[in-house]
């Protein structure tokens, strides 16, 4: 464990990335694990620390907004103005790759994925390391994303050379990822920066629903507004308690008291509705308390559409089995 107050720490973490170890780091949204991203080999090892799949490409988190021009080639027009606007900040961008950068980074597409995340000890590390560093969450590949240096230890104990602690991240949900080699451009993951922010400047942009990511889980997810999902919430608890089935709920504090009374659930408090940041904080952290509760069915309450709730349906949903929309 890396200690930033110490003088010289963070340097030292940054020459074990220069020599090809692995370090990790927070950033505004969550812990990232990085390597050298100029390196196939120490982008290869990544991969294989987190089991992650080949096909999935790695963010390159720079230091400055002018690194662009050393990852991708052309940079587009877009990027740049984009990169003014957001960064440092959650805010990813899919661009052409340079062929300087290695293949793998792009898991051998032709595009990278960059941002350069507001966090100072992140930018501190990078910054010392002096060119980008191939990041991805801390995490073993399909679990929650950490959002605090003990988890990752949890995580990934043994397997990483540092952690550099810088307590609890700020957003705790990743960043927002906008593919701008798609024509009309595409938010391929909500997260930090909402959408709507983004649409100020690209009018035409979409967004990708993920579908249920985990068909063997038992989380069910229902989306919509306060009332019409504490109601679905509450019918669907009924009847896996009538058919003798273990319930537990995931609830906003809007309806916390609808579930407790009716016995027998267990319920954990994701948050309020009107403090969609402070939800978007916890959600990892209930998501990891989750895995130590017993029930055969988690009934999770989505949010609507709109600002952070977009990214927060989206965590829920890659950690669901089913989703459920009511008006
Ligand atoms: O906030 C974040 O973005 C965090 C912190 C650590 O920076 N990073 C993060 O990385 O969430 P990771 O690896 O857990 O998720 C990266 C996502 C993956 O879904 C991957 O498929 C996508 O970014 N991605 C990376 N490169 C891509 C590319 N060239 N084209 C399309 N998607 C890409
Ligand atoms: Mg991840």
């Amino acid at each position: 464990m890396v200690n930033p107050a110490v003088p010289g720490a963070v340097r030292k973490a940054a020459a074990i990335i220069r020599r090809g170890g692995v370090v990790a780091f927070p950033t505004e949204t969550v812990y990232g694990v990085g390597v050298d991203g100029f390196s196939a080999a120490a982008v290869e090892r990544l991969f294989g620390i987190k089991g992650r799949p080949a096909a999935k490409a790695i963010i390159l988190h720079l230091a400055a907004l002018q690194w662009l021009q050393a990852v991708s080639r052309p940079v587009p027009e877009v990027a740049w103005t984009l990169a003014r606007s957001f960064w440092p900040g959650p805010l990813t961008l899919v661009v052409p790759r340079a062929p300087a950068v290695p293949a793998v980074v792009g898991a051998g597409g032709q595009t990278v994925a960059v941002r350069c995340p507001a966090h100072p000890l992140a930018l501190e590390l990078i910054g010392a390391v002096g060119r980008a560093v191939a990041a991805t969450s801390a995490n073993r590949s399909g679990r929650p994303s950490p959002v605090e240096a003990s988890q990752v230890v949890a995580e990934l104990d043994g397997l990483v050379e540092a952690v550099v602690d810088g307590g609890r991240t700020g957003i705790g949900l990743e960043s927002t990822i906008v593919d701008l080699t798609a024509s009309p451009p595409v938010v391929l993951r909500p997260g930090g920066v909402p959408v709507e922010q983004l649409r100020a400047f690209l009018p035409d942009l979409q967004v990708r629903r993920v579908p249920p990511g985990t068909p063997d889980g038992r989380l069910v997810v229902v989306e919509g507004e306060a009332e019409p999902v504490g109601a679905e919430v509450v019918r669907r608890a009924r009847a896996l308690l009538a058919a003798g089935r273990r319930v537990a709920v995931l609830a906003t504090a809007e309806n916390l008291e609808r579930y407790d009374e009716l016995g027998g659930v267990t319920a954990r408090l994701l948050g309020s509705r009107g403090d969609l940041e402070g939800m978007a904080r916890s959600l990892f952290t209930v998501l990891r308390d989750l895995e130590q509760v017993e029930a055969d069915v988690v009934l999770a309450e989505g949010l609507p559409e709109a600002g952070l709730g977009l990214a927060i349906n989206d965590r829920l949903r890659r950690a669901a089995r089913e989703v459920v929309q009511v008006p």
